[in-house]
């Protein structure tokens, strides 16, 4: 469906936990989090008759975020049943990758291969580094090792689309930006940069952490606009011979609101109109009606873009990234 400024609205990201196995500095507190209680968190069935509702009303692409959702123990359950929603083209997933190559429940497959035969077409993966220890320090807790064997199972399994995002940091991972950009001539994989925004969970960060996307242009001046250019929210490129993408993702110095085409649903069953604002719409306890009517006023609801964001300007939002999904 369309919103007030025109904007066809056709992309839901569900989060279906706000729990992960890491604790990423930008992203989580180092304690995790308090846990909420179970009645106040989304069921399975309310997760399936939110994504139905939205396929009514038009929506199309469905991504399924966290927090981690492989932490979620009924995630194969979920993706298996959004899948099959009637209008529904696609079931992507968000993910740290550090479980994707672990065994699914006795099956003998990796969970990457699970996830594709529960109907999950796409996976985009967090990698901000390649360097083990610093992945150790911004993760607080992961082993690159895991999250490297996640990439290769997901690589083998034959998803359509394997994309990876690395959050840009200044005095952090700038160095790396070319070897992580190299990765595109072995792998056929999207490598987006992503610059960073300031949630509350990214407040520990001083001003010069945070760098624009025009940095890694500058630092790889061999790459080229690709034919398509754009592709959701990413800008895109080709380095000479590489089988794959580099991506700039730039909500702060380019944002791009313009475009905007998707909707939130948070764990704990709030609707999201914009990532950078506090209105929220719950949706726990409502039948099939009360759920499309409460997804059309959180699209109606869309402000027309998300105002000046800079270390000065921090998202007018309390939560963090892993409470609404990215
Ligand atoms: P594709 O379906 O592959 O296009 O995925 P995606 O880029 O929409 O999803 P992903 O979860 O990989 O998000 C990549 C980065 O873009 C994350 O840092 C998100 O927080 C950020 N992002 C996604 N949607 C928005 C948005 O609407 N506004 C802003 N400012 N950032 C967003
Ligand atoms: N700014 C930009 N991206 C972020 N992510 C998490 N926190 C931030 C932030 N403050 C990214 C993760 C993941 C995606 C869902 O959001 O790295 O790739
Ligand atoms: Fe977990 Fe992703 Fe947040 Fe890192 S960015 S703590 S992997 S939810």
């Amino acid at each position: 469906m369309k919103d007030r400024y025109g904007r066809e609205i056709r992309y839901l990201r569900l989060s279906v936990t706000e729990r992960c196995n890491l604790r990423c500095r930008y992203c989580m507190p180092e304690n995790g989090i308090c846990k909420k209680a179970r009645e106040e968190m989304l069921t399975e069935d309310e997760m399936i008759l939110a994504v139905e509702a939205a396929a009514s009303l038009g929506f199309q692409k469905l991504r399924i975020t966290g927090g981690e959702p492989m932490v979620r123990r009924n995630l194969l359950s979920v993706c298996r049943r959004a899948s099959r929603v009637s209008g529904i083209e696609e079931v992507c997933l968000t993910t740290n990758a550090t479980m994707l190559a672990d065994p699914a429940g006795g099956t003998g497959r990796t969970m990457a291969a699970a996830l594709r035969e529960a109907g999950v077409s796409r996976v985009n993966i967090s990698l901000d580094t390649l360097d083990p220890r610093r992945y150790a320090w911004i993760t607080r807790r992961g082993s690159l090792k895991d999250a490297l064997a996640g990439i290769e199972a997901a690589l083998d399994t034959g998803f359509e689309k394997v994309k990876l995002n690395c959050v840009l940091i200044g005095s952090f991972n700038e160095d790396e930006v070319p070897a992580l950009a190299q990765l595109t001539l072995k792998w056929p994989v999207d490598m987006r940069f992503i610059e960073m925004m300031p949630m509350p969970g990214a407040a520990g960060f001083g001003p010069e952490a945070f760098i624009p996307c025009s940095r890694v242009l500058e630092a790889l001046p061999d790459l080229v606009p690709v034919r398509e250019a754009r592709e959701g929210v990413a800008r895109l490129y080709r380095l000479p011979d590489a089988i794959g993408r580099v991506g700039m993702i730039s909500p702060m110095e380019d944002h791009f609101c313009g475009a905007c085409d998707r909707l939130r649903l948070t764990a704990d069953g709030k609707l999201r109109p914009c990532l950078h604002s506090a209105a929220e719409y719950s949706v726990k306890g409502l039948d099939a009606a009360g759920m499309k009517a409460r997804i059309e006023a959180a699209v109606l609801a869309k402000p027309a873009w998300h105002g000046d964001l800079d270390w000065n300007n921090p998202s007018g939002d309390r939560r963090r990234m892993n409470q609404i999904g990215g």
